[in-house]
């Protein structure tokens, strides 16, 4: 297996409306990351992960995306960018950038040009078709955002594809202009001495020449048998790697829907010169009630049983990217740990344990470090985030769902549980802006933030810290091989790593009980790396406390 300095990092994602507001709009921005960069320099992260920060309308929260190589104006100017860059680098930091090109904002240049006629240079930029009649879209897709996936255009009475909204139409992959257009608009990022890319559902960008209808389970048909992995996604991304990643020292992280273990060795091989890693969504796509939307928690076998086979099955092949929560998900403790406030530091820190152990190059949301938790949102009011507006109308307002019955399901899974404001202090609005904040700070912000974690050494805070800094003192976090044991509990994650004759046992409670263990032999009497309460372990037979974690090393 190659070393290589993205496998031994650890990253941190910034989603720029929610971090920190430099100038009391309200909005996070540019120059607020620049001035919290010491901060992260302390966590200790490798590597920022910046979602989009290009010029845009808005509509999805700047993953709609009108110029790429501008910034946009609440975030700040490219200068401020430059800056961003500089100072990062000065501490040794490197940033990603969120590449957004299965589509682009309606507003882009190309759209603009493309929707003028049906023979202008642009009008092969995306994908258009005849309705069936003029009532009648030309099949069933429905989008991810709710409603069909077409929308029809009076200027040129066709329809125009968007997986995603309205004013997100899909570019067309099979155009090689739209690519060298991409990989031109990349080299510039690059030569400006960016370290890589987080490639926005980039498993979705080559469709199938046929369209025919998807399966329905409701208003609306599947779209994924032919645009998800479709007929020429590697080809498109060999042609990436060969004219732009390969040509310098980058970081490529793909976010790939519907991706199997087959087909991450073929997207993130060690040899298939495609992307480096890939972002694999099965241990968050449980449930789903109502489409994406359920209150229900995955069980911890189904969980363990999906992590191990990415772990077994990705070693030695392809790299695996590990995460918890990002901006499209809940909060992690809220999901996988538990947030009453007994248990909350403790579970947040067996979660960050589980995570770093395990073989992969780990991911931490902002405000994860803090064990920031899901939002109490008290009506649909509170929502900002264009999917959960339109699944609660398409559900609830259209569609007849009882309030009751849905509210629990989407306040559970709703992304915005993780846009709420990073939470700095215990000042108004949690010190993330002197103006009113663009959406509500979680009101627990008194409690939870930064200030307070970083002066309080038993902090979840300060348990990633130490995280981060273990990994860069044991290359055995990084490389050593994965073992799951006791795969049949429903209340214990227990796993080894090896490497050479090094060894770590890694042990987590998932529950709220106390529960009786027996450390395995050979590593009774050998010494703890890392736990999240005050136990010994010298003696085989212990009993755990809700949500314990801790890490033996045999060396
Ligand atoms: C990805 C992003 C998500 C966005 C969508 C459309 O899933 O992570 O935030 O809404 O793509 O760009
Ligand atoms: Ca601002």
């Amino acid at each position: 297996m190659n070393k290589t300095w993205w496998k031994e990092a650890v990253i941190y994602q910034i989603y720029p409306r929610s971090f920190m507001d430099s100038n009391g709009d309200g909005i996070g921005d540019l120059n607020g990351i620049t001035d919290k960069l010491d901060y992260l320099k302390y966590l200790g992260i490798d590597v920022i992960w910046l979602s989009p920060v290009y010029k845009s309308p808005n509509d999805d929260n700047g993953y709609d995306i009108s110029d790429y190589q501008a910034i946009m104006d609440d975030f700040g100017t490219m200068e401020d960018f430059d800056k961003l860059l500089a100072e990062a680098h000065r501490r040794d930091i490197r940033i990603v950038m969120d590449l957004v090109v299965n589509h682009t904002s309606d507003e882009h240049q190309w759209f603009m040009a493309s929707r003028k006629s049906k023979d202008n240079e642009y009008r092969d930029y995306y994908i258009w078709r005849e309705g069936r009649d003029e009532q009648t879209p030309p099949n069933n897709w429905g989008s991810c955002f709710g409603g069909s996936a077409w929308q029809y255009d009076n200027e040129t009475q066709m329809y125009y594809l968007h997986l995603f909204s309205t004013k997100q139409p899909d570019l067309n992959w099979d155009n090689p202009k739209v690519r060298e257009d991409v990989f031109t608009m990349m080299k510039w990022w690059c030569d400006k001495g960016i370290d890589g890319f987080r490639m926005d559902v980039i498993s979705m960008i080559s469709k199938t020449k046929e369209m025919p209808d998807g399966k329905t389970n409701g208003l609306y048909g599947d779209y994924s048998p032919y645009s998800v992995n479709g007929p020429n996604v590697h080809k498109y991304l060999q042609e990436m790697n060969e004219k732009v990643l390969s040509k310098y020292d980058i970081m490529s992280v793909g976010e790939t829907p519907g991706v199997t273990t087959e087909l991450a060795k073929q997207y993130a091989g060690e040899n298939t010169h495609e992307l480096n890693m890939v972002f694999q969504f099965e241990h968050v796509d449980y449930g789903g009630k109502y489409g994406k939307w359920t209150d229900e928690k995955m069980p911890l076998r189904i969980l363990k049983n999906i992590i191990s086979r990415w772990q077994t099955e990705l070693y030695g092949a392809a790299w695996n990217s590990l995460f918890w929560n990002n901006h499209d998900q809940p909060r992690a403790v809220s999901r996988f740990g538990d947030d009453r406030p007994e248990y909350r530091e403790v579970s947040a820190k067996m979660l960050a344990t589980c995570l770093h152990m395990l073989q992969g190059t780990p991911y931490i949301y902002q405000g994860e470090e803090l064990g920031m938790t899901n939002y109490p949102f008290q009506s649909p009011d509170d929502f900002r985030d264009i999917e959960s507006i339109n699944s609660y109308r398409e559900w609830c307002t259209e569609g007849h769902l009882s309030h009751e019955i849905f509210w629990p399901c989407i306040t559970f899974k709703s992304r915005d549980n993780a846009r709420t404001p990073m939470q700095w202090d215990h000042t108004e609005h949690a010190g993330f802006t002197t103006g009113t904040p663009w959406i509500s700070v979680n009101p627990n912000y008194r409690e939870i933030n930064a200030e307070a974690e970083v002066n309080n050494p038993d902090s979840v805070f300060h348990y990633y810290k130490k995280l981060i800094a273990m990994r860069k003192q044991n290359p055995v976090m990084v490389y050593g091989k994965y073992q799951l044991l006791f795969e049949e509990s429903e209340e214990l994650f227990v796993y080894t790593r090896t490497l050479e004759t090094e060894k770590l046992l890694v042990v987590c409670s998932f529950s709220d009980r106390e529960i009786t263990f027996i450390i395995p032999d050979e590593f009774v009497g050998t010494p703890c790396l890392i736990s999240n309460i005050e136990n010994t372990y010298d003696h085989p037979d212990i009993v755990l406390h809700p949500y314990e974690a801790f890490v033996l090393h045999r060396k």
